[in-house]
């Protein structure tokens, strides 16, 4: 009997770890080492609108406006909006103060009178946007930009094929930021594998550009907790290639409470494999492609494997407490070990916030969170 939950604890975490890693060593290897097999027009420039949701944010905003004023893109062809919820702090003064005395660049400033989320702020400001313009770059607050941002990313749109750019992000070199940087390598190599193949199903808030046009004829997803990971797998859906490109580079610092954000993080990207394709479908989308595959693929890992994880540990630690097996007892041993190393360690946590925010999910959406 012990021997049978042992030997189920580690058929459930072969199948927990395996497919994963086999899968990132198939991807880097395969797809990541693709050229990107788009048809570039060097000399595309096209008008782009960037919205950018502010609350408190008096930390940040400067230098964020200071960051797109810096771009190497013509301003001419660039317009800002940065759109409020009724910040607290000094947050409306300092943007007013900023466009008064940069006047050669194009920012204007919505107000909302109540704070309803980063979504309802988002709509709000895409009501003000001129129909037809080409690009739309959404983009958080705390998040800094290369200089080289914006005309990296309309190369990608020369290319019609290609519905939505989102960037790679790294963390401000700080202490606290190593493990967070693992994580995000990871990531992005995936992302980046993926869109090569045809797109990417996860996409970041803190610059995702989509195509007007899509914007136009669909809107953007709007169900509880859809505000950013999920515009990436919406405009897959269309039929249209979406990816995460590997030189539109941006920065976050590490604010706040880390637990909390990646808690929300993790529930933001549950609610993207709960819904987003249910909604593609509402609205009629669902265009197949290659992205069908990994779209199933990152599904099962965000929505099913991490529980086979946690299966395999309550087996383990049944069959230890119940029979004091030494089996168990140096399984478990060997498994708490190998936390020692940093990609274990944060591949670990990562499967723990993924359940906590399944559960989470069930009660709260997090569509307003403070820091
Ligand atoms: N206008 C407005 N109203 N803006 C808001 C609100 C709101 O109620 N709440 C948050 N924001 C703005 C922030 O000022 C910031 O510019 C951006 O939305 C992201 O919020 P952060 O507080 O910086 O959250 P984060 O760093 O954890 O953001 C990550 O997770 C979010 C969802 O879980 C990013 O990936 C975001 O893009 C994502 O929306
Ligand atoms: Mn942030």
């Amino acid at each position: 009997m012990v021997l049978l939950l042992i030997a189920l604890a580690l058929v459930l975490a072969a199948v927990h770890f395996l497919p994963p890693l086999l899968y990132f060593v198939y991807a880097k290897k395969r797809w990541l080492t693709q050229p990107w097999n788009f048809h570039f027009v060097e000399k595309f420039r096209p008008r782009i609108t960037i919205i950018n949701p502010t609350y408190n944010e008096e930390d940040f905003i400067e230098r964020k406006l200071d960051d797109i004023r810096l771009q190497d893109y013509d301003q001419k062809m660039v317009e800002t909006i940065v759109v409020d919820s009724a910040s607290t702090d000094k947050t409306s003064q300092l943007v007013e103060n900023w466009a008064e005395l940069h006047n050669y660049v194009n920012v204007k400033f919505v107000q909302e009178g109540l704070r309803n989320g980063k979504l309802h702020a988002l709509k709000s400001a895409l009501e003000k946007v001129k129909e037809g313009c080409e690009i739309i770059v959404f983009t958080d607050t705390d998040s800094f930009w290369y200089p080289t941002a914006l005309s990296r990313m309309v190369r990608y749109f020369s290319d019609k094929s290609v519905g939505s750019v989102t960037c790679c992000i790294s963390y401000e070199d700080t202490g606290s930021s190593v493990g967070e940087n693992v994580y995000r390598n990871y990531y992005n190599t995936l992302r980046i594998a993926e869109s090569k193949r045809w797109a990417t199903p996860i996409h970041n808030g803190p610059f995702l550009a989509i195509r007007g046009s899509l914007i136009d004829r669909y809107g953007i997803p709007d169900f509880p907790g859809s505000d950013d990971s999920c515009f990436g797998a919406f405009v897959a859906f269309m039929g249209y290639r979406a990816i995460e490109a590997n030189d539109v580079l941006v920065e976050e610092p590490m604010r706040g409470s880390q637990f909390r954000r990646k808690l929300r993080r993790a529930q933001h990207l549950i609610l993207n494999f709960l819904y987003t394709k249910k909604y593609a479908k509402q609205k009629g989308l669902c265009t197949e492609s290659p992205f069908d595959r990994t779209w199933m693929f990152e599904w099962w890992l965000h929505i099913i494997n991490p529980s086979l994880l946690f299966g395999s540990l309550t087996l383990l630690i049944l069959s230890m407490v119940l029979t004091q097996s030494l089996i168990s007892t140096g399984l478990l041993t060997v498994g708490f070990l190998l936390l020692s190393f940093r990609p274990v360690r944060t591949w670990v946590v990562q499967q723990f916030y993924l359940m906590m925010a399944l559960f989470r999910n069930t009660w709260t959406r997090d569509t307003m969170w403070g820091r």
